[in-house]
């Protein structure tokens, strides 16, 4: 495999996939499933904002958000997206906990601690040429606009909250058995991980012992704080297609999407372990790896000519 790259970056651009969408809509799922098809990279920027709330809290002993600057300065000096950071956020069993969830969407709504995570996003995705995959709420407004593929994946506030309180007992109450009639039928996409947005622990203590409906009203105060917060809301990119994935199963969604990020020019990212047999020195190298076949068919042509 060769990269090639200067002061640190690609020469050629990756291909980005933004899905963006409110909790529960089954984002997580689609961006590591889409991933895994393409062979492209994953950015689960929710983990960031965990993983910085996290560190706020137990490593740099900084209170969330009265010392927010703080915070921002924190993430400027020591924090580095590389792939090894995301594989161990990605393992890390306690950055799932809804308390975590909680103090990042307490820092979430921080412009500064925002803009010094972005900073890191951007240079992240384009620190290489591997396509990628982006998954949360502004990445195809904020993070990537340029994305030339953005989804916006929803579904009725209902599924999302049946989805939510499925998994909530799941996780509560491993044995009990989830009463279907509560729950009508619909395909629930695994390893989604609660967004609990500005749940305070009272309310999350309540929601263990849940009812649907309590769910279903939290889930709903939750759109409204994250549609109406100033600082990166959560909206659809103009230029993004809605897939609502209420009545969808899981490989629908994930056909559905595949279908418009191969209309939009994705390709997956195919590993090339052979060179060439043949290669004189006056014979021009195209590496496909990092190209699409259009791109790779006008580079061969603009050296034909
Ligand atoms: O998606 P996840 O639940 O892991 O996100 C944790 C929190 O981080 C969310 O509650 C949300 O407020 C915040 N977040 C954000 N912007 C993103 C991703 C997550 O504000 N791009």
């Amino acid at each position: 495999m060769r990269r090639e790259k200067t002061n640190g970056k690609a020469t050629e651009k990756p291909f980005v996939i933004a899905v963006d969408g409110p909790a529960a809509a089954g984002k997580g799922t689609l961006a590591r499933m889409l991933a895994k098809k393409l062979g492209y990279r994953h950015l689960d920027s929710g983990k960031l904002y965990r993983s910085v709330a996290q560190n706020a809290e137990q490593v740099w002993k900084l209170k969330i958000p009265q010392q927010t600057q703080q915070i921002a300065k924190e993430i400027e000096e020591n924090l580095r997206i590389t792939d090894e950071y995301l594989e161990q956020i990605y393992r890390d069993e306690e950055l799932r906990e809804e308390k975590v969830a909680i103090s990042a969407s307490r820092i979430a709504p921080q412009k500064i601690v925002r803009e010094a995570l972005a900073k890191q996003q951007v240079a992240y995705i384009y620190s290489s040429a591997q396509g990628i995959v982006l998954d949360g709420r502004d990445m195809g407004t904020v993070i990537c606009p340029e994305a030339p593929c953005k989804i916006f994946l929803t579904a009725s506030p209902e599924v999302r909250a049946k989805r939510r309180y499925k998994e909530m007992l799941e996780q509560e109450i491993p044995d009990q058995e989830i009463p279907d009639q509560e729950i009508p039928d619909q395909e629930i996409p695994d390893q989604e991980i609660p967004d609990q947005d500005a749940l305070n622990q009272e309310t999350l203590d309540q929601n263990k012992l849940a009812s649907y409906d309590a769910t279903l009203r939290d889930m709903r105060a939750r759109d409204a704080r994250d549609l109406s917060r100033t600082q990166a809301p959560l909206r659809k990119a103009d230029d993004a297609m809605k897939i609502d994935s209420s009545n969808y199963t899981i490989d629908q969604m994930l056909s559905e999407a595949l279908d418009y990020a191969n209309s939009r020019g994705a390709t997956a990212h195919v590993q090339h372990t052979q060179e060439p047999s043949i290669m004189t020195d006056d014979t021009l190298k195209i590496d496909s790896s990092y190209h699409t076949v259009p791109l790779a068919f006008s580079k061969a042509l603009d050296y034909a000519k």
